[in-house]
């Protein structure tokens, strides 16, 4: 059985091969709702100021939400934009029925209040699952719009593992965006859930205790191999820039080389969870749009 001796290496859960599939899947569905109804998903992105990273991200959302057949809306404000008018534009499209998702890029600039415009986004349309509605619709388990990232990591886990009922999951990390959804989705699954965080009394001992183990923290290689349960499925979301030999490389927050002989199934960094974000960010703007036209929820797209 992989990963229950020293010398078996972990299954590599290749998220860049899955997005790629779910973005096909993605991209029939939208010919067909298109075929079938005249109606075309679109999927508005806001960013404010010049931050270089988030001009990258934006700009691959842009391509791959056109590749799929959807309509893509960029708005770039200057990054001493009024908040007035982040939250003007926002009632803008919460009111164009062109747009079925919408999507304010993180990090603001200082002056804004990044909750008050979260949560000027209608909830139907917030592609990221970010606005408070959709955070307690999700935490009780009901339809919600689910944030991207733990979305994607749901998806391969059940892809990988089948059913999750029972299994013990450790979630290290526990922002907003990723560590505490990710704790929702998996507890609606009947894991056993632990969120486990800075100051997480022996965090190795907890995480050891991991069927599933989730790691979000944002520092590179923190997670080691002897911490990992030999079998587990780990889940790495860490994306941390280093420098090696003054070569600048990525990295995860676990230690995968170490990790991956003990482990029964890994995700690389690059190449496993980043590539399922944008994905899903396509996979809500279908499933938006099927709902606020009436028609069932896109198959395989939601938790
Ligand atoms: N910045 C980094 N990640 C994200 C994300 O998932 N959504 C938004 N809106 N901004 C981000």
């Amino acid at each position: 059985m992989a990963g229950t001796t020293a010398e078996t290496t972990a299954a590599i859960i290749d998220g860049k091969a899955f997005a790629a599939g779910l973005r096909a899947r993605i991209a029939t569905q939208v010919a067909e709702l298109k075929a079938a109804q005249g109606i075309t998903p679109g999927l508005a992105v806001v960013l404010v100021g010049e931050d270089p990273a988030s001009a990258v991200y934006v700009r691959n959302k842009g391509i791959q939400t056109r590749e799929v057949g959807m309509s893509s809306f960029e708005h770039k404000l200057p990054a001493e934009t009024p908040e007035a008018d982040l939250l003007a534009l926002i009632d803008r499209l919460n009111a164009d029925p062109a747009v079925h998702g919408i999507l304010v890029q993180l990090p603001l600039p200082g002056h804004m209040d990044a909750t008050k415009v979260i949560n000027a986004i209608a909830p139907a349309k917030d592609a990221d699952g970010f606005h408070i509605l959709n955070v307690g619709l999700l935490g009780t388990g009901q339809k919600a719009m689910v944030p991207c990232t733990p979305l994607g990591c749901l998806m391969m886990l059940r892809d990988h593992l089948g059913s999750l009922a029972g299994l013990n999951a450790v979630v290290v990390g526990r922002s907003n965006i990723v560590g505490k959804p990710m704790a929702q989705l998996l507890l609606n699954e009947s894991c056993t859930v632990t969120v486990a965080h800075s100051r997480t009394r022996d965090l190795p001992d907890v995480c050891r205790g991991a069927d599933i183990l989730v790691a979000a923290v944002g520092r590179p290689g923190m997670i080691k191999g002897d911490w990992v349960k030999p079998g587990a499925t780990v889940i790495d979301v860490g994306i941390n820039r280093i420098e090696v030999d003054g070569k600048a490389r990525l990295v995860g927050d676990v230690d995968y080389a170490a990790a991956a002989r003990v482990a029964g199934a890994i995700t690389p960094v690059p190449g496993g969870v980043g590539p399922m974000t944008i994905a899903c960010l396509l996979a809500n703007t279908l499933t938006a749009c099927c709902r606020a036209n009436g028609l069932p929820d896109p198959e395989g797209l939601t938790p």
